[in-house]
Order: C-alpha cells, then sequence, then structure tokens
C-alpha cells in the first residue's frame, strides 16, 4: 500500500484501486469542480450539507481525473452513463470502474473486459450490529458472526458488510439484489472469499474477493468476476499531483 501512483499500462494484468481522504484535499474543490459535467454541478448542488456536498465534488473530480488518465481524455470530456440502478459506467469501453465513499475517504477501483464493485466503510461501534447482521446478512455469515470472539465482532461486521456489498456494487443491481442469497467470509481481515451463490451454486468460482485497510477505523473491499486478476493499490496523499 505504499504507491502513490500507478502504471495504468499494467491495468491489462491487474485491478487497480487508488483512495483518498476529502479532508487533505478541500484546497482542491475548484480545480474538481471545473471538470464536472453541468449535471454533476446540480447534483452537488442538492446536497443539503457542505460536507457532503465537498466529498461529491472531490469524489467525482477524482474519479474524472483518473478515468482521464486510463483513457487519455480531458477530465471533463469524460461521458457517464448510468444503468437503470444508478451506476455509472462508460459507453462502449472495456474499462469497468466503481467508486465508493465513507467518512473522510473515497475509493476508485478499475479493471478491464470485466465487473468491478467498490466498498468502503467507516469503522463505528455505536448501533447494535447483530441486530443488523441479522436483517442483512446470509444464514451462513449469522452464524459465522455467532461464533466470533466479542473483541472482533465489530471489524468482523464490516468485513462482511463491505465484502457484501462489493459483490452486489459489482453485479450492479444495488439494493433489488438478495443479500441473504450468498456468503462471504468474514473471520480474516485479508483472505476474503466468496462462499456461497444460492442461486448457482457454481456462480462463486467466477470471482475474487478483496479486502484492504486502506487506514485506521476504515474497512475496504473489492470484488471482481475474474479468478486470476491481481490487485495493486495507490494511497493518493497528495491529489494535486494526479494526472
Ligand atoms: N451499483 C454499483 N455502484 C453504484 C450503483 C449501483 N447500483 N449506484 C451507484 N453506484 C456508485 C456511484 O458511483 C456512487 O457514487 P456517487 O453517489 O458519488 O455517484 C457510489 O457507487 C456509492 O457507493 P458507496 O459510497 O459505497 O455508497 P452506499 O454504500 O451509500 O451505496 C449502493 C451503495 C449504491 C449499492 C446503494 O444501492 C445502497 O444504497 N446501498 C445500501 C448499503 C447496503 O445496504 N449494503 C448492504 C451490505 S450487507
Ligand atoms: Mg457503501
Amino acid at each position: 500500500m505504499l504507491n502513490r501512483k500507478l502504471d495504468r499500462s499494467r491495468l491489462h494484468e491487474l485491478a487497480q484501486v487508488w483512495y483518498c481522504t476529502f479532508s487533505k484535499n478541500e484546497f482542491l474543490l475548484p480545480t474538481f469542480r471545473s471538470v464536472l459535467s453541468a449535471d454533476e454541478v446540480r447534483r452537488a448542488g442538492r446536497f443539503k450539507f457542505q460536507k457532503d456536498r465537498n466529498s461529491f465534488i472531490i469524489t467525482r473530480g477524482v474519479l474524472r481525473t483518473l478515468l482521464g488518465g486510463y483513457l487519455e481524455l480531458p477530465p471533463s470530456e469524460i461521458l457517464l452513463e448510468y444503468t437503470t440502478y444508478g451506476k455509472p459506467y462508460l459507453l462502449d469501453s472495456t474499462l469497468k470502474f466503481n467508486v465508493s465513499h465513507s467518512g473522510d475517504m473515497a475509493v476508485f477501483a478499475f479493471v478491464l473486459d470485466t465487473e468491478v464493485g467498490v466498498d468502503i466503510e467507516q469503522v463505528k461501534d455505536d448501533f447494535d450490529l447483530m441486530e443488523l447482521a441479522r436483517n442483512f446478512f446470509s444464514e451462513h455469515e449469522i452464524a459465522a458472526m455467532e461464533n466470533i470472539p466479542e473483541t472482533d465482532l465489530t471489524r468482523a461486521f464490516y468485513r462482511c458488510w463491505t465484502r457484501k456489498e462489493s459483490f452486489i456494487k459489482a453485479e450492479g443491481s444495488g439494493l433489488s439484489f438478495p443479500l441473504d442469497k450468498f456468503a462471504v467470509s468474514l473471520d480474516h481481515d485479508h483472505e476474503a472469499t466468496l462462499i456461497q451463490t444460492g442461486w448457482d451454486l457454481q456462480e462463486k468460482d467466477n470471482w475474487s474477493l478483496y479486502s484492504f485497510l486502506p487506514e485506521q477505523q476504515y474497512i475496504g473491499a473489492l470484488a471482481i468476476r475474474d479468478k486470476s486478476k491481481g490487485i495493486e493499490f495507490a494511497n493518493l496523499v497528495d491529489i494535486s499531483t494526479l494526472s
């Protein structure tokens, strides 16, 4: 996790994941706002809280800048389309991407020729996580949670949540996807596995799942519909050098 920049030509072999914090980059808001589409500027204007507005502007601006690097286009000229479930994508391109943000962080995942989903969550412990687990997780995952030592329960919850969400984000149909019909591993920070896909017993064999810990108090996960692709990360400490 020490890279600050990735060699984009390696996307043929690997999935690439970039991440950044918002608070250290607020001085770049005008730069990022200037590359947004008219529609995105309108969307930014609809956020009630300035913090959410700024997070959206930085996330979209960085996304456009990264896409521009891959496609060799100015960031403002990238045309984003949306599926009926709201997932942004590029028309007629083999380049696939997905974005997630939580708290002070955003994460951006890119891959060629297959689907990718990413999720990041700021770890909090001010809620009844077993109640949430019973509402959202599969039977297999609830049973696994019940066997996790109390001291590791919060992290296990977030490992499971982010892995599940990265999978449904790769799949693309959002919350209409039945969360209880598939199961992920949750007992280890780094070993992530898609254990069960209830609608097709073989489907799980087509996927790779990864977890990553970009900063203290954050857990991320990535799902790729490919068994063989590796993954590399870059921490965009100083986004102003990004191009
Ligand atoms: N599929 C994949 N990606 C999508 C998407 C979809 N259907 N719709 C939007 N996105 C992308 C967008 O780039 C969006 O960024 P934007 O809002 O700046 O445009 C980004 O994903 C949002 O992802 P994230 O930051 O992780 O937000 P979220 O956790 O609030 O929402 C969704 C995730 C999009 C999948 C949404 O359907 C949702 O509301 N999920 C609720 C979370 C949940 O219940 N998870 C269950 C885990 S067990
Ligand atoms: Mg999320």
